[in-house]
């Protein structure tokens, strides 16, 4: 019988990858926290419909990617994994009243998703986004924040040089004649068209500008611009987007086919790409306006802005441009013994390093000492401890060799601050 393996598309991730991943999520939370956006964590999994409704079920995302659960006998609803985190987040919003606190309300997550998608590099059926969610505002000058957020939050990962490739998708005003526009436009190749293509063309053209199939993406090429459809309100929100923009230091591409693969969007659609880089496929992250979701899952008008930025795209980046993405690692002490009477002592000091805010562990291994001070400065410890078999402790300083001895652990505890803001100071 072979081995299990992890399921196609979905990864093990350890050693430097994981540690990638993680330094990437702790970057997000801490750029988005400090513009005072505030953790949500909600459920891996919502009612289908709720995608269906939402997402739109003439996207590839609903259509054809979508983990659907089979229900227990006892439940009447159909479950999903999320592809997406906006609407399980504007879910909970209606859900938990977020309408009475003070507008708008700015929430994130950083969290696994799910999309039944052809894998291959960057693109996974399990994959993590960073998501950043505005919701209760109308206003341009939310959307200038969140876009800006999303890209200071790139650059400042050393992904200088993101490009916000910017668009406006209009409303529901001014959409059908865009619509009807395209339809013509695409009309004489529906014979080359698919099921799926002919089915967006009755219903859904603009989903045309997103198709993947090639004769669609050629004749697309030459479809109608959305600027020109706009009604005035649209176009002035767009202008006011793009002025605080230019003024906020953010590197704008006009785009006006970028339709993005969800349909809840209007107004506001951008995706970030680093320079050189194209289309869905390359996108950082991408994100837009979607007022009108609330009121298709059941809520009031609710007007709101997002982003999501992948981070397991974020962390190939890097990696192709050898950027090193550390996470500030704390000073770390390893505690070691000769013998096995002094396992307690170890980690009971361990534990007290840590309690006063700083890295520790313990070497409990039946190792000897020498092999165990070379693990100690394989994972880079600035000291090293010996509980020795008399209950005496001998410190070592890992930067100059530098050895001393305290009395107890009090003394301990401080000779280890000392040696690491004298390690600090040398760095
Ligand atoms: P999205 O464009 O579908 O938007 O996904 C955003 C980003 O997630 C993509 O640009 C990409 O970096 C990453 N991503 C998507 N699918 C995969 C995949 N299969 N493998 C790896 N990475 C992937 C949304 O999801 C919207 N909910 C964004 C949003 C938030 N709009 C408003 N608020």
């Amino acid at each position: 019988m072979s081995g299990f393996q992890a399921p196609r598309g979905m990864r093990d991730l350890f050693g430097a990858d994981a540690a990638a991943v993680a330094a990437v999520e702790r970057a997000a939370y801490a750029a988005a926290e400090a513009a005072g956006y505030q953790r949500i964590i909600s459920p891996i999994a919502e009612e289908s419909a709720l995608f269906e409704r939402g997402i739109g079920g003439s996207t590839d995302v609903v259509a054809k990617e979508l983990y659907r659960l089979t229900p227990h006998a006892e439940d009447s609803t159909t479950l999903a994994l999320r592809p997406e985190a906006t609407a399980g987040i504007l879910r909970a919003y209606i859900q938990h009243g977020m309408r009475s606190a003070p507008q708008p309300v700015r929430l994130v997550t950083v969290a696994p998703f799910f999309r039944h998608d052809r894998p291959q590099k960057g693109r996974y059926r399990q994959f993590t986004q960073f998501n950043v969610e505005a919701i209760g505002d109308a206003g341009p000058g939310i959307d200038v924040e969140v876009i800006e957020l999303g890209a200071s939050f790139l650059n400042q990962l050393g992904l200088t040089g993101v490009e916000v490739h910017f668009n406006s998708v209009g409303c529901s005003d001014c959409r059908p004649a865009y619509a009807a526009a395209l339809r013509a436009h695409f009309a004489p190749i529906e014979g080359e068209l698919g099921e799926v293509d002919r089915t967006r063309l009755r219903d859904n053209p603009l989903r045309l500008l997103d198709s993947k199939d090639a004769a669609v993406m050629r004749r697309a090429e030459s479809a109608p611009a959305l600027p020109g459809h706009l009604c005035d309100a649209c176009a002035v929100h767009a202008d006011v987007v793009r002025a605080g923009l230019a003024v906020a230091g953010v590197k704008v591409i006009e785009s006006p086919r970028l339709v993005r693969g969800l349909d809840y969007y209007n107004r506001t659609a951008w995706e970030y790409l680093l320079p050189g880089e194209e289309g869905q496929q390359g996108a950082l992250g991408g994100g837009g306006r979607y007022d009108g979701l609330a009121a298709l899952i059941g809520g009031g008008p609710t007007p709101a802005i997002g982003f999501a930025i992948g981070v397991d795209r974020v962390v190939h980046a890097l990696h192709d441009r050898k950027i090193e993405i550390r996470a500030a690692t704390q000073p770390l002490t390893v505690i070691c013994g000769i013998d096995e009477g002094s396992i307690g002592a170890r980690i009971r000091l361990a534990s007290l390093l840590r309690a006063a805010g700083s890295a520790a562990r313990a070497d409990v291994t039946p190792r000897k000492i020498g092999k165990q001070l070379e693990g100690a400065s394989r994972d880079g410890a600035v000291a090293v401890i010996i509980v020795e078999p008399d209950g005496r402790y001998s410190l070592r300083a890992m930067i100059d060799g530098k050895q001393e001895e305290p009395t107890d652990e009090a003394s301990v505890l401080r000779a280890v601050a000392a040696l690491v803001k004298r390690t600090e100071r040398r760095a």
